[in-house]
């Protein structure tokens, strides 16, 4: 099949590069021409995960392809993905259209013969119904049909989300529409990943359900660990306590200092914009977005408590900024609030994470970053774990307690037995345990 994904960010470069894995032709496309220069040298503009090594794989096999050219890219294509962004608008938490309509605008005058134009980005409930308008206000004539297909992919883990999906969810009741979808997804049939047909609107709001739903769960755990605080339980064995129930499930259980991320934020906000345009509320989502949003200063204030209620002066190390491990992604990152409620108590931050630190210092002014964990740490009055990257995970808690002035950590991750810690005489402050 002949595929093109318009937008080369994160969801169109990932489902392009497998898309071409899979044995497709794909092309690539993007405004950005220092962006589609890089790539076309080999330079991959995100860290992801064997994302270059499937990159170089499909440009080297001759089937993946990147271009500014929408226009060449979108005529003899099977399908044209649309994976450009949409962003929060500012003021109202809506998804931004602007970019999907501009796509679609432009992808409506390059049509030759049948196309399936496919929404990869996360768009409100009825957008299938206006692109389709869209197109034939612009090209009447073009033959085509409109299909949803949303994207569950978790950073980090792209390429295996997409190659090993849970399912894949297809929305649309075109038939010569679904022929060439499932066509597209048959690779994935060996590996016995359902792909689910569904009516348009049901799969674009399947997204955001999705997600609101994981949100909720996190957020869930998240209050039971402040309560297991107060009553003195472990949340880690609560957790594992109802995740066994598989009605419940034992993922996305890990109590933290609240989700972040390129998803969850942007999608649960979404969702409220559009539950109150239908004047349908979904009051527990609006819930768990309030909870989540003080959260993440709590967690700055969680540090301040653990050194004593003073930090003006004191300077605290903070391992890991980006949203996630293995990504550099810092969009509405946890680590962001921590460490600005830190800032605003007047301590002096020392930082450290492996792959997010030129992320990091777009938005985290007044902060000292190092290249190295135990250099970062060296002389501060606490250690704080802000994202559970692997390499944090075995410090050497003897060198980390000489290197500190106090020995404080705090472990917002809950990656660290306590009694391991405390053994070695650190002091140790965790989430709901
Ligand atoms: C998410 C969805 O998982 C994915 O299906 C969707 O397509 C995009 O959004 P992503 O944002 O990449 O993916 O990361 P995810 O692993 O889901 O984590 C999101 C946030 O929740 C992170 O801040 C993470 O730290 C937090 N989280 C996750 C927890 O705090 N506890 C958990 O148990 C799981």
């Amino acid at each position: 099949m002949k595929l093109v994904m318009i937008g080369s960010g994160y969801v169109g470069l990932v489902s392009g590069a497998c898309f071409a894995d899979f044995g497709h032709e794909v092309i690539c496309v993007d405004k950005d021409e220092a962006k589609i220069a890089a790539l076309q040298a080999g330079v991959i503009p995100i860290y992801e995960p064997g994302l270059d090594h499937l990159v170089a794989s499909g440009a080297g096999a001759g089937r993946l392809k990147f271009t500014t050219d929408i226009g060449a890219a979108v005529a003899g294509a099977d399908a044209v993905f649309i994976a450009v962004g949409t962003p929060s608008r500012r003021g109202d938490g809506h998804a931004d259209m602007v970019y999907v309509h501009a796509a679609t605008r432009e992808i409506a005058s390059a049509l030759t013969g049948f196309t399936v134009v496919v929404n990869k980005s996360t768009v409100p409930v009825g957008t299938g119904d206006e692109v389709e308008r869209l197109i034939r206000e612009v090209n009447p004539d073009a033959d085509y049909a409109v299909i949803s297909n949303p994207e569950f992919l978790r950073e980090g883990a792209a390429i295996d989300d997409f190659k090993r999906p849970d399912r894949v969810v297809i929305g649309g009741h075109d038939e010569r529409g679904l022929a060439v979808m499932r066509e597209i997804y048959r690779p994935l049939a060996l590996g016995r990943s359902p792909v689910i047909e569904m009516s348009r609107r049901g799969a674009e709001l399947t997204k955001y359900a999705g997600n609101a739903f994981l949100a909720t769960k996190i957020t869930f755990i998240n209050e039971i660990a402040d309560l297991c605080e107060k009553v003195g339980a472990d949340v880690q064995e609560v957790a594992r306590g109802i995740g066994l129930d598989n009605r419940i499930g034992s993922k996305f259980l890990h109590a933290g200092p609240g989700y972040g991320g390129s998803c969850f934020p942007k999608d649960t906000l979404a969702l409220l914009k559009t539950a109150d345009d239908y004047d349908a509320p979904v009051r527990i989502v609006e819930a768990v977005v309030a909870v989540n949003d003080r959260r993440k200063r709590a967690m700055g204030r969680k540090v301040i408590d653990a050194v004593g209620g003073d930090v003006r002066g004191k300077t605290i190390a903070v391992l890991g900024l980006a949203f996630k491990p293995n990504t550099d992604d810092m969009r509405d990152s946890p680590a962001i609030a921590v460490i600005q409620t830190l800032q605003d108590a007047g301590a002096i931050i020392h930082a450290f994470d492996p792959k997010s630190m030129d992320q990091a210092r777009l938005v985290l002014h007044d902060v000292a970053y190092f290249d190295d964990a135990y250099v970062a740490m060296t002389g501060a009055d606490a250690l704080v774990i802000a994202t559970e990257w692997d390499e944090f995970r075995a410090l050497d808690l003897r060198r980390v307690k000489a290197l500190l002035r106090e020995p404080v950590l705090v472990d917002l991750r809950n990656i660290y037995p306590r009694d391991a810690v405390e053994a070695i005489g650190l002091a140790y402050t965790a989430v709901g345990r």
